[in-house]
């Protein structure tokens, strides 16, 4: 039925009504880019216009539809898109954050409630999961995705599409899943945003794809192109990506939109001599919608007319976003996501407000804990709360942050703190640093924090980025705290009271002073609209810590790129005696970094036991178990993150030192003891080989399984022809 639907549908469409379907514009509710076109509506009006971004609410996309299905000739409903990334009203931890939950299902929730809310907006169609790897913290979209690992990556990219698609797209809480930004954007030369990415092919194809061809098996409906140039073709240009790869390769069928105005772009890039050739390559590269570009609204026709672009091609981009509108059920009631009742009663429900909480708690890793001063005990009867993110509510919910409310909603770290602490304590804030960059060496508000720290038991230092810090076009050259917080927070620990850091930010920082000096350290990240609450669950004890890391914590920013998969090199420095020249090591820092992939402590400990092999050689299609008995042998219940690594000790090319090919989040009561299974076949020991061709080589492997990425016991086996 929705065949010959669209296909009379489309008999009837001339030219300019097929190239509005192809155009994407940004309502001026907000922008999400340098440019506006201020005649959105009149080009909603005149069918130039086929999607909309940047509209929510059941009023103003009823309104902005209206004009689409009342006054236009074939009276084709209007596509809403919106950057719902980590919730929409309610705000989840950042998608970096999320990530160090390791929870797919808390994932999928988080990404689920989000859909139930943003489509009770009128929303059918959100920009997200962005499944970039990312591995320089200097880029400040590291916030946006889930952290280095392709592993971890790919199976989170697949948890939010289906979290957001809920596997049926006729259902109206549903929406459209984009998978972002196609390709490699997070390799961005320096870290520096929409800068050049010049990787090698087998990288492409062994780190920076799989979190893609994940969330086409996922069944994502849409892609959305990169900024940057992959192999010095622009990705919306990149017939190799979105045509050889994506719709070739991995057989996608939905559409593939553009970045803001990357169409555009491709001229500066010095791709396009002008804007009409740039919509030509985009075109024939693969590209279906382009986003407010205006570029083949304004070009097409006459690239048509000189045959420059096929018409087939385009009629192949129509169909699939009107396919996309079908599946939706837009053809039916254009408006059934535009539902002012459903609005009221679905946005901020209880529900959701917890399960953001409780995915917060999730995402928060424990990084240092001196002497057990967290949780905080009952003797801590006045908590010093310091920092610029003690009682900030804006900083809560991070960058793309959607229809979150900054200014009302999120609940503070000391909000949190007041609501849960035991009675009798005193809780006081005082902000004294600043976290803007020019503030640095300013003292004004050391004096009144440190009288405040003088007279309390505990100083809890909430410290990090401004949220506009990460995100998008928000690089920087130093991962250290900005502005004059490190200053405060070493005088701080000069009181000689235990000092907490609560470390809020979108990427890792460089924090080795603050791991030699103060007493505990929580990673909250930018933590949601129930962040302050998430937070003080944790301080208390409430909740036990079990977020490990989805990135590598430099020691400096001079070590980045440094991520747990590097390579080994011909000279590694075990080669070396300690200090010795001529191996693989820098003079002044050692290579390890500060806090590993995979790294969390908990409020309890857990032991492992050696690990054990089902077997010692596997055949190719063998399955090999490996298995290992973990022990709660803490103080309290605890979950813990159970993770298992592979060496792939010879290749035709060479192979990383460690990649995690398993992990469980698995819970245990104090004292309890679980063993715990992992099965492997040789499709897991695939990659790019030295012909390009993919597959796993026979040879000798080792395997890991520990709680992070640098500890875990060792066993070897073999994979035999
Ligand atoms: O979805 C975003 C993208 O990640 C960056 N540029 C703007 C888009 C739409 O807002």
């Amino acid at each position: 039925a929705m065949d010959r639907f669209i296909a009379d549908l489309m008999v009837k469409m001339t030219l300019d009504e097929k190239t509005g379907q192809l155009t994407l514009l940004t309502s001026n509710w907000e922008s999400t880019g340098p440019t506006m076109r201020d005649s959105y509506k009149e080009d909603i009006r005149a069918g130039r216009v086929g999607a909309i971004f940047n509209a929510y609410t059941a009023k103003y996309t009823r309104e902005l539809q209206a004009l689409a299905v009342e006054g236009t000739r074939l009276k084709i409903p209007l596509l809403f898109g919106y950057d719902v990334i980590h919730g929409h009203r309610t705000i989840f931890p950042i998608s970096l954050g999320e990530a160090a939950s390791w929870d797919l299902q808390a994932i999928e929730k988080a990404a689920r409630i989000s859909a139930i809310e943003a489509s009770a907006e009128g929303i059918h169609w959100t920009f997200s999961p962005m499944v970039d790897i990312a591995r320089d913290p200097r880029w400040g979209r590291i916030s946006e995705g889930a952290g280095e690992d392709v592993y971890l990556g790919s199976l989170i990219a697949k948890a939010r599409v289906r979290g957001y698609q809920g596997g049926d797209l006729s259902r109206p809480d549903t929406i459209l899943a984009t998978a972002k930004h196609f390709a490699a954007y997070g390799a961005a030369q320096a870290g520096r945003d929409y800068h050049t990415v010049d990787i090698s092919e087998r990288t492409m194809r062994d780190v920076y794809l799989p979190p893609f061809k994940a969330a086409a098996d996922a069944g994502a409906a849409t892609f959305m192109t990169a900024f940057n140039e992959y192999d010095g073709v622009p990705a919306s240009g990149s017939h190799y990506l979105l045509t050889d790869v994506l719709r070739k390769k991995w057989g996608f069928k939905g559409f593939v939109v553009t970045d803001y105005t990357s169409i555009n772009e491709m001229v500066p890039h010095g791709y396009a001599k002008d804007l009409k050739q740039a919509g030509e390559q985009a075109m024939r590269a693969g590209v279906d919608m382009d986003m407010q570009g205006a570029v083949f609204m304004e070009n097409l026709a006459k690239s048509v007319a000189e045959g420059k672009v096929d018409t087939a091609r385009i009629d192949a981009a129509v169909k699939a976003i009107l396919e996309m509108k079908y599946r939706l059920g837009l053809f039916d009631d254009p408006y059934r996501y535009a539902d002012a009742a459903r609005e009221k009663a679905t946005i901020y429900k209880p529900a959701f407000l917890e399960a953001a909480r409780d995915v917060a708690r999730k995402s928060i890793v424990l990084l240092k804990n001196k002497d057990n001063v967290l949780p905080l005990a009952a003797s801590a009867k006045s908590i010093a709360v310091i920092g610029p993110l003690g009682n900030s509510k804006e900083d809560m919910i991070g960058s793309w942050s959607a229809a979150g409310d900054r200014r009302t909603r999120p609940v503070t770290l000391l909000e949190g703190l007041q609501a849960g602490a035991p009675k009798g304590t005193t809780i006081a804030y005082a902000k004294g640093a600043s976290y803007h960059f020019d503030d640095v060496g300013k003292t004004d508000g050391f004096a009144e924090a440190l009288a405040l720290a003088e007279k309390s038991d505990v100083i809890i230092a909430a410290m990090g980025e401004h949220w506009n810090m990460t995100g998008e076009a928000a690089s920087r050259t130093s991962l250290d705290l900005p502005g004059n917080q490190q200053a405060l927070l070493e005088a701080l620990e000069k009181t000689g009271k235990p000092v907490i850091l609560v470390l809020m930010s979108g990427r890792p920082n460089s924090i080795e002073w603050a791991d030699a000096n103060v007493d505990a350290i929580l990673e909250a990240w930018y933590p949601g609209t129930m962040g302050g609450h998430a937070i003080a669950d944790i301080l208390y004890g409430r909740y036990n810590p079990s977020g490990k890391l989805p990135v590598t914590f430099p020691r400096t920013v001079g070590q980045v790129p440094i991520h747990y998969d590097m390579k080994n090199t011909g000279r590694p420095i075990e080669l070396g005696a300690p200090g010795a020249k001529y191996v693989s090591r820098y003079l002044n820092t050692p290579n390890t970094p500060l806090y590993p992939f995979g790294y969390g402590l908990s409020y309890t400990s857990f032991t492992y036991s050696p690990v054990t092999l089902d077997r010692s050689k596997i055949r190719p299609g063998e399955p090999l178990t490996a298995s290992v008995t973990v022990t709660n042998s803490g103080p309290r219940d605890g979950e813990e993150v159970v993770q298992l690594y592979v060496r792939d000790l010879v290749g035709s090319v060479t192979r990383p030192v460690k990649e995690l090919k398993g992990f469980q989040k698995i819970g245990l009561k104090k004292g309890e003891t679980r063993t715990v299974r992992f099965t492997l076949t040789d499709a897991d020991l695939a990659f790019t080989r030295q012909d390009m061709s993919w597959g796993s080589e026979p040879g000798a492997f080792k395997l890991w399984i520990g709680p992070s990425s640098a500890e875990g016991s060792e066993a070897s086996f073999e994979l035999t022809e």
